[in-house]
């Protein structure tokens, strides 16, 4: 089910969505060589809770922290560990969800760790490049499958491959809602885009093949190759003018 959402319901998606905004600020501050990601959890989960938020990923499905950190040929999903220390050259997603008064908010960007590869540096721009691509289709009237294509087209004619195993998705009430998001699909298929729908857009990019593969611990996604992935994601509204950003920072 759908649910539409009020100015006043978007309203408070996007104050969730700012708490979001403004941890992955500080992440992008703090990460350096040398920093473990459960150090970057603990600060997530502090700063949220300061913000009179609550993490929304810890306990979701069992899933045990407030931050997904997904470091090099991780796709999503990284669990945060004492002994997962940045080094320069690495590139990583930090995934953050909040839960505020009962609206929910979820982003995440993709940041390089001090120099980088090329092939890191061009992975993060295209990724980023597919997510405003995927964000200019949605408008009211539009298919959601365009906005899918939009994506991948964007992605494959710069030479990488989307994740299929796992999509964006509506989001308000729930950090999951109806309906999903692919980052792949067929132009001019899929329903009718409306005014009031909050959707949760997040492309995940891998350099080499689209196939996922889950380590032991249930969680991890990395790719099949193991080759270098990276993952934006946007909270965003529909509304008559367009797509507005619920977490850009204002
Ligand atoms: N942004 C991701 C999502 O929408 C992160 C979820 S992590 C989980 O699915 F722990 F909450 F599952
Ligand atoms: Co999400």
């Amino acid at each position: 089910m759908i649910t539409l959402r009020s100015r006043r319901e978007i309203e408070k998606i996007r104050a969730a969505n700012q708490i979001v905004a403004e941890v992955l600020q500080h992440l992008r501050a703090i990460i350096e060589p040398g920093i473990s990601t459960l150090e970057l959890d603990r600060e997530t989960e502090k700063m949220i809770r300061r913000a009179g938020a609550r993490p929304a990923f810890k306990g979701y499905a069992g899933y045990p922290a407030s931050l997904c950190a997904s470091v090099n040929e991780v796709i999503v999903h990284g669990i945060p560990r004492r002994d997962v220390v940045l080094k320069a050259g690495d590139i990583i997603s930090l995934d953050v969800g909040t839960e505020l008064h009962g609206y929910y908010g979820d982003a995440a960007v993709t940041l390089p760790v001090g120099e980088v590869s090329e092939e890191a540096n061009r992975l993060m721009a295209v990724t980023r490049g597919s997510l405003e691509a995927g964000i200019a289709a949605a408008w009211p009237g539009e298919h959601l499958y365009t906005l899918s294509h939009r994506v991948q087209q964007y992605v494959e004619d710069r030479g990488f491959s989307v994740v299929r195993d796992f999509v964006g998705h509506g989001i308000g009430t729930a950090l999951h809602e109806d309906p999903q998001v692919p980052n792949f699909g067929q132009p001019g298929t899929g329903m009718k885009l409306k005014a009031g729908m909050v959707l949760a857009i997040e492309p995940m990019v891998n350099a080499g093949t689209w196939e996922v593969e889950i380590l032991a611990d249930g969680w991890t996604a990395v790719t099949k190759d193991r080759r270098l992935s990276a993952h934006f994601e946007h909270t965003i509204a529909i509304t008559e003018d367009g797509p507005e950003i619920l977490s850009m920072l204002a």
